[in-house]
C-alpha cells in the first residue's frame, strides 16, 4: 500500500494538464482505478486484517482525492497565470485618442449664408430634389422647347414604358423651391432655400451634385435696391469684410425681369483672394426682379406683388472663402481633406461672435 501511495501521489505531483490528471484520476480512484481494485480486495480478508486494511485504504483514497482537487486546482491557476501575464494592461496609460469629427465646408458655409439671412429677417425653406418637370422648368417660365433646358444637362428620371407624362428631373437648380413658397405660404415672403442640385458635368469647378441657395423676397413695394442692399450686406457680413463693392451686370434668366448677374470687387495678388479691393471682379450669383409669370405660377396675383430673386452656388463660395481649389475633393469622403477644410462642431456660426471663427 505504501508503494502505492508514492508511485500515485508522485503521479500526481508530475501532471502538469488536466487532461492528463482526468486520466490518472480514473486510473486510481475511478471505477476500475487502481486504488479502487484494492478496496475491493478488503472482501476477501479475515475481519482482523479488513479492521486493519479498511481504515488504511479509505485513508489513502481520501489523501489521493485531495491531492487530485489540489492538483486540479493548482492547474487552473497556472492557467489563470499565463492568461494574466499575456493579457495585462497598464490601466494608468493615457487612453485612445479619439479624433473629432468635422463640419463639411458646405454645411459651414449653409450654415454662415443661413445665419446672415435669418438676420435679416429670411426663413428657411426647402423643396425634394427630385422635383416635377413643372416645378423645375414650366413654372419658372423655362417651356419645354426652351434652349435652357438643353444648357442644364439634366438628369431625367424614368417613367414607365406607356407613361406619356413628363419625367420627373433631378433638379438643376433651387428656384422651384420658390415656386413652392409661393404656393405654399402666399405672399409676403423673405425666404431663403439651401439645398443640393444636379447637373451632368465634371470638371474642376463642376460636380454632378453640388449646392445652391435661393434667395426670394416678395412684398408690395419691393425693388431692385432692396436686392441691391440685402446682397451687400450679405457679401460684407460672409466674406468678414468692412467695405464691398458689387458690379451688377445685365444678364437674361427666364425667371427674371430685369435680370442681374452680380461681380464682387477682388484682388487675386500672389493666388490669394481678397475681397474688396483689387482690379478684378468675381462672379458669385445670378438675380433679378422676379417674373410675373413665375409670381402667377405661384398663384400670386402679379399686379398687387412684386419681389426679387437669387440664386448662388454654395460650393463656390464655400471655395473661394476658404481657398480650397478643386470642388470635386469636396465629395470624395477624404479623412485627410476633411481634417484640413473641415470646422470644428462646437463652433456654430453666428454673427454675434463671427462666423467663421
Ligand atoms: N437658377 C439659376 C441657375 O441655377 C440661378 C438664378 C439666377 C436664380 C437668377 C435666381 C435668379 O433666383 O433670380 O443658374
Amino acid at each position: 500500500m505504501d508503494t502505492l501511495r508514492s508511485k500515485v501521489l508522485e503521479q500526481i505531483s508530475a501532471v502538469t494538464d488536466e487532461a492528463t490528471l482526468e486520466d490518472l484520476r480514473v486510473s486510481t480512484v475511478g471505477k476500475k482505478g487502481e486504488v479502487s481494485l484494492k478496496m475491493r480486495e478488503l472482501g476477501r480478508m479475515t475481519p482482523e486484517e479488513r479492521q486493519v486494511a479498511g481504515p488504511a485504504l479509505n485513508a489513502l483514497k481520501d489523501e489521493v482525492n485531495a491531492a487530485l482537487t489540489a492538483k486540479k486546482a493548482a492547474l487552473a491557476d497556472a492557467v489563470l497565470n499565463e492568461r494574466l501575464k499575456t493579457e495585462w494592461l497598464d490601466v494608468t496609460l493615457p487612453g485612445r485618442g479619439r479624433v473629432a469629427g468635422t463640419i463639411h465646408p458646405v454645411s459651414q458655409v449653409t450654415d454662415e449664408v443661413t445665419a446672415i439671412f435669418a438676420d435679416m429677417g429670411f426663413g428657411v425653406a426647402e423643396g425634394p430634389q427630385i422635383e416635377s418637370d413643372w416645378h423645375n422648368f414650366d413654372a419658372l417660365n423655362i417651356p419645354s422647347h426652351h434652349p435652357a433646358r438643353g444648357e442644364m444637362d439634366t438628369f431625367y428620371m424614368h417613367r414607365a414604358e406607356g407613361d406619356n407624362r413628363p419625367p420627373h428631373v433631378l433638379r438643376t437648380h433651387t428656384s422651384p423651391v420658390q415656386i413652392r413658397s409661393m404656393l405654399g405660404q402666399g405672399a409676403p415672403i423673405r425666404v431663403i432655400c439651401p439645398g443640393r442640385v444636379y447637373r451632368a458635368d465634371y470638371d474642376q469647378t463642376h460636380t454632378p451634385m453640388f449646392h445652391q441657395v435661393e434667395g426670394l423676397a416678395i412684398d408690395t413695394d419691393i425693388s431692385m435696391a432692396n436686392l441691391k442692399w440685402v446682397l451687400e450686406e450679405f457679401v460684407k457680413a460672409f466674406f468678414e469684410v468692412d467695405d464691398v463693392e458689387l458690379r451688377f451686370r445685365a444678364s437674361h434668366f427666364p425667371f427674371t425681369e430685369p435680370s442681374a448677374e452680380v461681380d464682387i470687387r477682388c484682388s487675386w495678388e500672389g493666388g490669394q483672394l481678397k475681397v474688396g479691393e483689387g482690379d478684378d471682379w468675381l462672379e458669385i450669383l445670378g438675380s433679378g426682379m422676379v417674373h410675373p409669370k413665375v409670381l402667377e405660377a405661384g398663384g400670386i396675383d402679379a399686379a398687387k406683388y412684386q419681389g426679387f430673386a437669387f440664386g448662388m452656388g454654395i460650393d463656390r463660395i464655400a471655395m473661394l472663402k476658404y481657398g480650397i481649389p478643386d470642388l470635386r475633393a469636396f465629395f470624395d469622403s477624404d479623412l485627410r481633406w476633411l481634417r484640413n477644410y473641415g470646422f470644428s462642431a462646437l463652433d456654430q456660426p453666428n454673427l454675434a461672435s463671427g462666423l467663421s471663427r
